[in-house]
């Protein structure tokens, strides 16, 4: 990394940003590392499919990302969620907060699928029943046949798209289209469609450690939810 400190000021170079490049600068250089994950901090979501027996399997992922009315997921190939929505391409994908990390946590060692698959980390043990396992509330869809979990502040009922395995053929790239959003009204600016950003904390799964976001730093051009339109609340039921 270079040690030089750039004397230039372009008219948008506030002091802050020099400021800023200065102590990146000043720092030591980077070290190669070859950590065993890369999980580097992104939203915990809760998938509701439906079983063959008609019952419904959850499974946390962190492998989840929106771009438009489009949700991508990235799943285990011989997973129970994999297996169903083969079979049955309806999905939930519901948002916990961080508060619900715990609940989070009791799924992460179970598995729907019978037998357990080998790929499956040891000491994983299949559980039929998700929902008594980990406590939630299941709550009925209006357009998609699995439910949803009441506890989640945003629920997205979707149908799959398509379903592609990786390169690794490990794991399978799932787009699934958003039909329909429901929102806890706590998180929702009133008579509006907005979600408060001030108000609505995702669960962040750093690391393998879990994480719920810190302070607003700013927001974005493109914002349609300006600052003080509704309550500075954090959204932790
Ligand atoms: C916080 C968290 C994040 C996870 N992220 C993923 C993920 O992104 N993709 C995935 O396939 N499994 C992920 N898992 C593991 C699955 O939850 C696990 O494989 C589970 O057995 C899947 O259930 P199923 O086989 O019933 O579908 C994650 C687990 C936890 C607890």
């Amino acid at each position: 990394m270079s040690t030089t400190t750039s004397t230039s000021t372009t008219p948008s170079t506030t002091g802050t940003d020099r400021a800023d490049r200065a102590d990146r600068d000043n720092r030591a250089d980077h070290v190669a590392i070859e950590p065993s994950i890369l999980y580097f901090g992104t939203p915990v979501v809760l998938l509701s499919t439906e079983n063959d027996d008609g019952s419904a399997n959850l499974a946390p992922i962190s492998s989840a990302w929106a771009l438009g009315s489009t949700i991508v997921l990235g799943l285990g190939a011989e997973g129970q969620t994999a297996y169903n929505l083969a079979r049955r391409p309806q999905i939930v994908i519901n948002v916990p907060g961080p508060h619900l990390w715990r609940r989070i946590e009791s799924l992460a060692g179970v598995t729907g699928r019978f037998p357990v698959p080998e790929s499956k980390p040891a000491g994983m043990r299949y559980e039929p029943d998700k929902f008594g396992v980990s406590g939630f509330t299941s709550q009925e869809s209006e357009v998609v046949i699995p439910p949803r979990v009441a506890e989640c502040g945003l629920q997205f009922e979707a149908a799959v798209a398509r379903a592609l395995p990786d390169v690794t053929e490990d794991f399978l790239i799932v787009e699934a289209h958003v039909l329909k959003v429901h929102a806890d009204p706590a998180i929702v600016i009133p008579g509006t469609n907005h979600v408060e950003p001030a108000a609505w904390s995702p669960l962040i799964y750093n690391f393998r450690h879990y994480f719920g976001l810190g302070g607003e730093l700013g927001h974005t051009w493109r914002s349609q939810t300006p600052r003080g339109a509704a309550s500075q609340d954090s959204h932790t039921r």
